[in-house]
């Protein structure tokens, strides 16, 4: 992953997460209020981040996602201010500078969005969004997000578990990996059209069975209680908060389920450096830095550093019976 001189984060406003589950509440009072008067569509308009709410996306998902249902993840945490989560990005498809999927991802069309699902399961096909989600309940968890270049954020996704999902379509006993893809549209993402692009397009990848049914795996289609942001992963990406960052692949289009160990975009671009399993570890270092500490972005500020200790398997150690008996350094 190329690795840019990162300048500290200016501070926006510090978000509080009562601050912000007041907001929601509100929000979500007003959304039911408004769409008891017929007048749904307008409930997005009660948006409190400086006006920044998306202005894409159908109705029906900015009302689904304003619905989700509270949960214990991440309480005490410090929030990332959504303007950070928002402007500092890695979405190679739209460039490789941090500003630049914010810049550059309003080009992406995200509605009408389909989802194929494939491969070792009994159910397969190509399902509208709005089908993927029907009777999918939502629910927002607060997810730390430890990038495999040393920073990291604190947010609030909505989503459901992607082990719903998958349960839908009966994997197979030969199902071992899900592999995931995201859009390619040249005409669409700028980096993809770039000739100095090393990515092989699409991006790929990809989770081990288990991984992939483990409760805290996510698809998260909102954030800070509004749809995703383009520059985010819009509509539906992943989350896999134990996980460098890299794994939770963007604007997803492609589920499938396989036998073989799918090939992932980084693990093909430097195996060396970006393992197929990318569990965060603060005693296995990237060839060229130190992982044992993160700059987090909570409140950023020019004097603060905030450089923090990077825990094992970013802090959730529920996952540690996935791994048990695997050198973590040889499977990185
Ligand atoms: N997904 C796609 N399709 N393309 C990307 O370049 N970057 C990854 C991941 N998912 C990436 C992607 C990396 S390196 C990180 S750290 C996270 O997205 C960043 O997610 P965020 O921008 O929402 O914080």
């Amino acid at each position: 992953m190329l690795i840019k001189s990162a300048a500290d984060i200016k501070s926006s406003e510090i978000t509080s997460h009562s601050a912000y589950l007041n907001r929601r509440k509100f929000m979500q009072n007003s959304g039911v209020a408004l769409a008891a008067m017929g007048l749904a569509s307008t409930a997005g308009a009660l948006e409190t981040h400086a006006g920044k709410q998306p202005k894409f996306g159908p109705d029906w998902l900015k009302q689904q996602v304003a619905g989700a249902t509270e949960t214990h993840f991440g309480k005490d945490e410090k929030l990332t201010p959504y303007r950070d989560v928002t402007s500092y990005n890695n979405f190679y498809e739209f460039g490789t500078g941090k500003d630049d999927p914010a810049r550059n991802a309003g080009s992406l069309i995200t509605d009408p969005w389909s989802v194929t699902i494939e491969g070792e399961c009994e159910k397969q096909g190509t399902f509208n969004l709005e089908d993927i989600l029907k009777s999918m309940p939502l629910e927002e968890r607060i997810y730390r997000l430890r990038c495999v270049e040393a920073w990291s954020m604190v947010i609030p996704w909505i989503g459901f578990p992607l082990a719903e999902l998958l349960k839908r379509f009966k994997p197979l006993s030969t199902a071992k990996y899900v592999e995931f893809t995201t859009l390619e549209a040249p005409k669409q993402m700028i980096g993809q059209r770039s000739r100095f692009s090393t990515i092989d397009w699409p991006y790929v990848e990809a989770l081990r069975i288990d991984e992939a049914m483990n409760p805290l795996t996510l698809m998260a289609v909102g954030l800070y209680g509004e749809i995703l942001p383009k520059q985010n992963g819009a509509p539906i990406r992943l989350v896999v908060p134990w996980k460098y960052g890299f794994k939770s692949i963007k604007s997803i289009v492609r589920i499938r389920l396989t036998a073989k160990k799918p090939k992932t975009t980084w693990e093909q671009l430097a195996a060396n450096e970006y393992g197929f399993y990318a569990n965060v570890n603060p005693k296995v270092d990237h060839p060229r830095w130190t992982q044992a500490s993160e700059r987090r972005i909570t409140t950023g500020g020019l004097f603060s550093r905030n450089r923090i200790e990077t825990q094992m398997f970013n802090g959730y150690p529920e996952v540690s019976s996935l791994y048990t008996n695997m050198d973590l350094r040889k499977n990185y």
